[in-house]
């Protein structure tokens, strides 16, 4: 009966991961999804505790007094960070919980390995792969967070790729010599421990800033198999899925935003954007001037639009303008004009952090435009208004084979008829460089912090 409750219990942990993870994929739902998985894996956690049986000894776990203070501490620390943690420094946080994941599975396999130190090839195999790509993603997450604070700063290690290549080669020959039965010294084992862990330093060490979103996918992606390397080894189906899911789920998340910048993966790891390349355009060429306008003229244009088209970017985060760019909306459309959202995939610094943004202020979804189709309604569009927002809209992206952004697909902001630009300054976006949008004749630019000047615009509105 027992067993039976457990298997039933990691059935429901597996088939709530599986609709958590649907639910993920729409802003409306994306909340109700994450506790709907949280509850599952709550109840495979609490099934494991008290109804599993060890397999040779038939016994309960015991040692509950540790089990339920770890669990406890994770949980306080968990919520209190999770409750903390500011939108923008998202990215920053789901890199060290991804670590921690990576970390868990690198201590499975070490604990595994200490009790049964000469396992059969199959489970030494698994025990192997866990430890391996575990490590790679904690100590690649480890560094990702503190690049993405600022902890670290981007490094080129002289022939890094050779390096990384000679430690991928030594970590697969000391594999085949344990898994092999060539050697059984235990050296092996810690050996490839070591080099897994300066493997995944390097790795990350030289990948550019605005690249490091990709990567973060790619390590959940390693979490997500070396924990399915952790089911096999407990023969535990909840998590085999759940690391199968998250596996997949990385791995598909990485090559939509490779996609999305129009680049391979093998470029975005050895590549440097965010980076300078030899011979890149170094965006401080003469621009000539750019043209400002003032409230009034802008709250005049966009009541006389029929179709205005607002572009969010990671400013309107910072400024934490979503309410006030909501409510322009509302003012907008009781004056008749048809307001919409463009959305670039990797505007702001997380995949659907726009999206997040926007639905937190109750933004109607349907008004949100993919790239593809905001870009067909641009011709059509009499005025863009960029808040906040600067890489996602640079034509350097499409005009300068020499600047690192090349190749990216953007919003074509300048087939519409007027294009304003809401910023603090001229300063440049994430990827540091400049945008020659700015200087066009058809733009203006209306300086100030987005949500101040969102505030402004609606009440110069409300008087027209
Ligand atoms: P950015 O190119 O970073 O530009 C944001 C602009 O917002 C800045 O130029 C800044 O100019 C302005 N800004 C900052 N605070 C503001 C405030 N309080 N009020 C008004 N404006 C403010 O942003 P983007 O266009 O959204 O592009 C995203 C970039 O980040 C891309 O390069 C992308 O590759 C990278 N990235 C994306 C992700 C994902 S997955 N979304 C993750 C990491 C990095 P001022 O300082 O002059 O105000």
């Amino acid at each position: 009966m027992q067993q039976f409750l457990l298997l039933l219990s990691y059935l429901i942990g597996s088939i709530t991961f599986i609709i958590g993870l649907k639910m993920l994929s729409h802003p409306d739902k994306a909340r109700r999804g994450n506790l709907i998985a949280a509850a599952g894996m709550g109840i495979a956690i609490f099934a494991t505790i008290f109804l599993y049986r060890i397999p040779n000894t038939g016994a309960h776990l015991h040692n509950f007094g540790w089990i339920f203070i770890a669990l406890l501490i994770g949980t306080i620390t968990g919520t209190l960070t999770a409750r903390k943690v500011q939108m923008t420094k998202m990215p920053e946080m789901v890199s060290l919980f991804n670590g921690m994941g990576g970390a868990c599975a690198m201590l499975i396999s070490l604990i595994e390995y200490h009790d049964d130190a000469l396992p059969p090839a199959g489970k030494l195999t698994v025990i192997v792969l866990g430890m391996l790509i575990g490590t790679v993603s904690f100590a690649g997450s480890i560094i990702a967070w503190g690049k993405l604070n600022g902890k670290i700063n981007d490094h080129t290690i002289p022939a890094g790729q050779m390096v990384n290549f000679l430690l991928l080669g030594g970590m697969v020959v000391m594999a085949v010599m344990l898994i092999g039965g060539f050697s059984t010294s235990p050296y092996l084992f810690y050996g490839i421990l070591v080099l897994a862990a300066l493997y995944g330093i390097l790795f990350v060490m030289p990948i550019g800033g605005a690249d490091m979103p990709v990567v973060i996918s790619l390590l959940n992606s390693f979490t997500g198999v070396a924990a399915a390397f952790g089911g096999f080894l407990y023969n535990n189906p909840v998590m085999l899925t759940g690391g199968i899911l998250v596996g997949s789920a990385g791995t598909i998340l990485t090559i939509l935003m490779c996609k999305a910048m129009n680049r391979s993966l093998k470029n975005v790891l050895i590549g440097s954007f965010g980076g300078q390349k030899p011979g890149a355009s170094t965006g401080t060429k003469e621009q000539g001037n750019y043209k400002e306008i003032s409230l009034n003229d802008t709250a005049t244009i966009m009541a006389y639009a029929q179709k205005v088209m607002i572009i969010p970017g990671y400013g309107l985060a910072v400024a934490q303008a979503q309410h006030a760019c909501h409510e322009l909306e509302k003012v907008l459309e009781d004056k008749g004009v048809e307001v919409s959202y463009g959305i670039h995939p990797v505007a702001g610094r997380m995949p659907g952090h726009m999206n997040v943004l926007l639905a937190e202020a109750d933004v109607p979804y349907e008004k949100l435009l993919e790239m593809e189709d905001a870009n067909a309604q641009m011709g059509t569009t009499n005025v863009v208004m960029i808040i906040g927002a600067n890489d996602v809209v640079n034509p350097a992206a499409k005009e300068d084979p020499a600047s690192p952004i090349f190749g990216m697909p953007i919003l074509e902001v300048e087939k519409a008829g007027h294009v304003i630009v809401n910023k603090r300054s001229m300063k440049p976006g994430y990827a540091g460089i400049e945008n020659d949008l700015f200087f066009k004749p058809k733009t203006s630019m209306l300086f100030g912090d987005a949500k101040k000047v969102l505030q402004d615009l609606v009440t110069e509105l409300k008087q027209v």
